[in-house]
């Protein structure tokens, strides 16, 4: 209600990204406060055993994350676990720092419930994510790290572009993602082609395998592939021995502003994916779906339907600072509810 109220009269008179970059802010200082952040982190962070989830031999203490995107440089994503999320996706982080698209570059659709954004993969690169890694933190955070193609690189060169990323930033992840499906770099979903991707995942598979703790390994998809192609990269993972596919990254289907569509329009193809490679992959490798995820229904649904684990980012936006906390508090009263000892009970049940 309260940030019904703040969002309706003052977040979104004001320019999306500022908002955006304040909030980065504000979670950055947040991470340097210790006893708030540990307050908060109490308070709201999911630690009901119920909702414990483990995926690639890493521990989740619930299943909702904040997908990439947000925290892009890698600043404030204790600040982020510290208001409930289970885990948090950094990135995308490229080799080279870039500026991004010219603004503006990201706008909210209010009456959807969407966001449209071209930011383009801006961050300061890969070296400064991996410092910024490197501090140590003062709560449980589980970080997946995600990279991607920096703009000036031609295919050609994207493998050696990613594994520069990787060998920085492996080390330092509980998860790496190799981004081929934002539709902000030209030529980047190209990559998603097998004949591109296999050489690509193999070579980046290679840096994630030999580091001290062996770092699991994903891959991103787009919800515009067509279903074939989504079959296709399933076999691919599974020939590769990856770790799970993230699906989806943004759609561009839509008509207005050029650039990435996400939130509510996204819901039914999101849905849709999964359920596609939960057919394909079974549960061999992880599935963590992504895409107009808003409540504590479409959670549950994404896991029935045979994700481990679930992303959102346009549904944070529109649902305020509290969202995650009380998604997993009404996940955790459900699946008592539905008398299952632990929430992994119900993953691919529907599937
Ligand atoms: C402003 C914005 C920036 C994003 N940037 C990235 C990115 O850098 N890398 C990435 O893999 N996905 C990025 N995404 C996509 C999200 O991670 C997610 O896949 C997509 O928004 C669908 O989820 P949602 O409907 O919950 O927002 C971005 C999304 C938004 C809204």
């Amino acid at each position: 209600m309260m940030y019904r109220l703040l969002f309706t009269w003052v977040l979104r008179r004001l320019d999306a990204e500022t908002v955006h970059h304040r909030t980065v802010r504000a979670l950055a200082l947040l991470a340097r406060l210790p006893l708030l952040k540990r307050l908060l982190h109490r308070v709201l962070a999911p630690h009901d055993p119920i909702l414990r989830v483990s995926a690639f031999g890493v521990h989740f203490p619930g299943p909702l994350g904040l997908a990439a995107g947000f925290d892009k440089d890698a600043a404030c994503a204790e600040g982020i676990a510290a208001l409930g999320f289970s885990h948090v996706e950094v990135g995308t982080i490229t080799a080279h720092a870039q500026p991004g698209n010219p603004r503006p570059r990201l706008f909210r659709l209010v009456p959807e419930r969407a966001v449209v954004n071209r930011m383009g993969f801006n961050n300061a690169g890969a070296t400064a994510a991996a410092r910024r890694l490197r501090r140590t933190r003062g709560v449980p955070v589980v970080v997946g790290v995600n990279i991607g193609k920096t703009k000036v690189v031609p295919e050609s060169e994207a493998a050696a572009d990613y594994v520069a990323s990787a060998r920085k930033l492996a080390p330092l992840a509980d998860y790496l993602v190799v981004n081929v499906s934002s539709p902000n770099t030209p030529g980047l979903r190209d990559l998603q082609a097998v004949s591109l991707l296999r050489p690509l995942l193999t070579a980046v598979k290679e840096v994630a395998d030999g580091t001290p703790r062996r770092t699991p390994l994903l891959v991103k998809i787009a919800p515009d592939l067509a279903d074939e192609d989504v079959d296709a990269v399933a076999a691919l993972a599974l020939e590769l021995g990856l770790d799970g596919i993230i699906a989806t990254n943004t759609t561009i289907k839509h008509s207005g502003e050029t650039g990435g569509l996400s939130g509510r329009p996204l819901k039914a193809r999101s849905l849709e994916v999964l359920r596609r490679l939960r057919a394909k992959v079974g549960d061999r490798i992880v599935l963590v779906s992504v895409g107009g995820v808003e409540n504590v229904d479409d959670v549950w649904e994404r896991l029935l339907a045979g994700a481990t684990l679930v992303q959102g980012y346009t549904g944070w936006i529109y649902g305020g600072p509290l969202w995650a906390a009380r998604i997993h508090r009404q996940l955790a009263r459900r699946a008592r509810r539905h008398r299952v000892s632990t929430i992994t009970d119900i993953i691919g049940r529907t599937a």
